[in-house]
C-alpha cells in the first residue's frame, strides 16, 4: 500500500513537473506543399511527445517571401512567434534588432560546435552566440526528370552539359511534351538562373558575380553567355508557367507532362510524398555543367525573445529536438534534404541523398561549395530582392535584350 502510494506521489510529481515545464510553441514556417507538410508534421510530433503544445503558423508561398512579410508585421507589433523559419544573412539582420533569443545553453549542452560544419555554425551565430538552430542541407543545383518522358522522346540519359540539355529539350518538344516544367515566382526563376551561372561559369565565377557582386564579372562575356542560356531554357517552358507554384511544376514532371525541372531537392520530397520511387519513377542529377559544384541552402529556425518560462523551455526543447538524431533523420527523409548534423547514418537515404552528402563533402574541399542566392543564403536581403527582380524581368520579357538584362542586373546588384 505504502509502496503504491509512493508510486502515485512520484507519478503525480512527474505530471506536475511536466505541466510546469511544458509550454506553447508557436512556429512560423512556409512548409505547406505535400512533402513539406509531411516533414514539418514530424517536428510537431516530437514536440507534442515532449508535452508541448504546437501552435502551427503556416504561411503558404514557396521560398518564404510571404512568410517573411508576415513575420515582420508580427515582430513590429510586439507579438513575435516563439520560432520562425529564417535563414542565411537574414538571421544576422534579425539578431541585430535585438529580438532573437540566445540559444547557447542548449547549443553547449548538445555540443553543436562539434556536430555542425563550421560554414553552417557561423551562419547560426550572431557575435559568437547561437541564435538559430539548423534543420537540414538542401542542394539547389539539381535537375529532376521523368524517365518515361525521356524514353518516349528518345533521350538516352540525364544531360551533363547544355549542348546535351538543349538536344534533349528539342527531342521532348518534338514528342509533343513540355521540355521544362517551370513556375512563376522570382525565386523559381533565380533557382534556375543560379544553376545556369554555375554551369556556364563555374564556382569561382558564381562567387565573383552572384556573391561578391563584382561589377566586372556581372558585365562579362561569361554573364552574357549565362543570360543567353537562361533565355534559351525559357523557350522550352510552357506559356502557363507564370504564377504557377513550384510543386505544381514538379507534379507536371511526375505526371509525364514535362521532362525536366530545375529545382532544389525539396522537389524530391514532393515525389516521395506521392509514393514515387527514385531512379524508377524519377531521376535526379546535378544541373548541366554543375557536377563538381554544390549550391547549399540550409533551413533553420530562429527563436524570438519571450518572457514566459514555459515558452522559453519549449524553445530550448525545440532547438534541442531540431538538432537531435531522431528529427534529423525522419525530417530529412521526408523533406528531400540531408541531415545538417555531421556523422549521421545515411543507410535509409536514397541515391540522390547519398550523392548529396558525398558531393557536399567533396565540394567543401575543392572550393565548389557555394551558398544559394535564390534561397537567401548568400547576400543581404535588399540586394538579393533587387537582383531577383531584375532576373525575373529579363526572364518574363523577351523584348529586354541580353545586353540590357545584364546592365539591369549589374545595377540591381549595387543596391545597398
Ligand atoms: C526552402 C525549402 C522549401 C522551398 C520551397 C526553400 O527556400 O529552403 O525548405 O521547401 O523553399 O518552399
Amino acid at each position: 500500500m505504502l509502496k503504491l502510494s509512493k508510486l502515485a506521489v512520484a507519478a503525480a510529481l512527474v505530471v506536475v513537473a511536466g505541466a510546469a515545464s511544458a509550454g506553447e510553441v508557436e512556429v512560423l514556417h512556409y512548409w505547406t506543399s505535400g512533402g513539406e507538410a509531411k516533414s514539418v508534421a514530424e517536428l510537431k510530433k516530437i514536440m507534442t511527445a515532449k508535452g508541448h503544445v504546437w501552435k502551427d503558423f503556416a504561411v503558404a508561398g514557396g521560398g518564404g517571401d510571404n512568410a517573411a512579410t508576415v513575420l515582420k508585421s508580427r515582430v513590429v507589433s510586439g507579438n513575435p512567434p516563439a520560432a520562425a523559419q529564417i535563414k542565411g544573412p537574414a538571421i544576422q539582420e534579425w539578431a541585430s534588432e535585438g529580438v532573437l533569443a540566445n540559444l547557447d545553453a542548449t547549443a553547449k549542452a548538445e555540443k553543436w560546435d562539434a556536430l555542425l560544419p563550421k560554414v553552417v555554425a557561423d551562419v547560426m551565430k550572431y557575435k559568437g552566440n547561437y541564435v538559430a538552430a539548423p534543420v537540414n542541407v538542401h542542394r539547389v543545383n539539381w535537375m529532376w526528370a521523368n524517365p518515361e518522358v525521356l524514353k518516349k522522346a528518345g533521350v538516352a540519359g540525364m544531360p551533363k552539359n547544355y549542348d546535351e540539355f538543349f538536344a534533349a529539350a528539342e527531342k521532348i518538344k518534338k514528342a509533343g511534351l513540355i521540355p521544362v516544367a517551370h513556375g512563376g515566382q522570382n525565386w523559381q526563376d533565380f533557382t534556375t538562373f543560379e544553376s545556369v551561372v554555375l554551369g556556364v561559369g563555374g564556382a569561382k565565377f558564381y562567387q565573383d558575380s552572384l556573391i561578391k557582386l563584382d561589377q566586372k564579372a556581372l558585365t562579362s562575356d561569361t554573364m552574357k553567355k549565362s543570360l543567353e542560356t537562361f533565355r534559351k531554357i525559357k523557350s522550352y517552358t510552357d506559356p502557363a508557367a507564370p504564377g504557377r507554384d513550384w510543386n505544381l511544376a514538379t507534379a507536371m514532371v511526375m505526371q509525364g507532362k514535362a521532362g525536366f525541372q530545375f529545382m532544389g531537392d525539396w522537389a524530391k520530397g514532393e515525389f516521395l510524398a506521392a509514393g514515387k520511387v527514385p531512379n524508377k519513377d524519377f531521376l535526379c542529377a546535378a544541373a548541366p555543367g554543375t557536377a563538381n559544384a554544390y549550391t547549399f541552402n540550409v533551413d533553420s529556425f530562429a527563436m524570438f525573445k519571450l518572457k514566459d518560462a514555459g515558452a522559453q523551455k519549449a524553445q530550448a526543447d525545440l532547438a534541442a529536438s531540431i538538432m537531435g538524431t531522431e528529427f534529423q533523420e525522419v525530417f530529412n527523409l521526408n523533406k528531400g534534404s540531408i541531415p545538417v548534423r555531421l556523422n549521421m547514418n545515411m543507410d535509409k537515404f536514397d541515391d540522390c541523398g547519398k550523392a548529396s552528402t558525398k558531393d557536399f563533402v567533396s565540394t567543401a574541399k575543392s572550393g565548389g561549395l557555394v551558398p544559394s542566392v535564390a534561397h537567401g543564403m548568400a547576400i543581404k536581403p535588399a540586394a538579393e530582392g533587387a537582383i531577383k527582380d531584375a532576373v525575373s524581368q529579363f526572364w518574363n520579357d523577351d523584348k529586354i535584350s541580353v545586353a540590357d538584362g545584364m546592365k539591369n542586373i549589374a545595377k540591381a546588384a549595387a543596391t545597398k
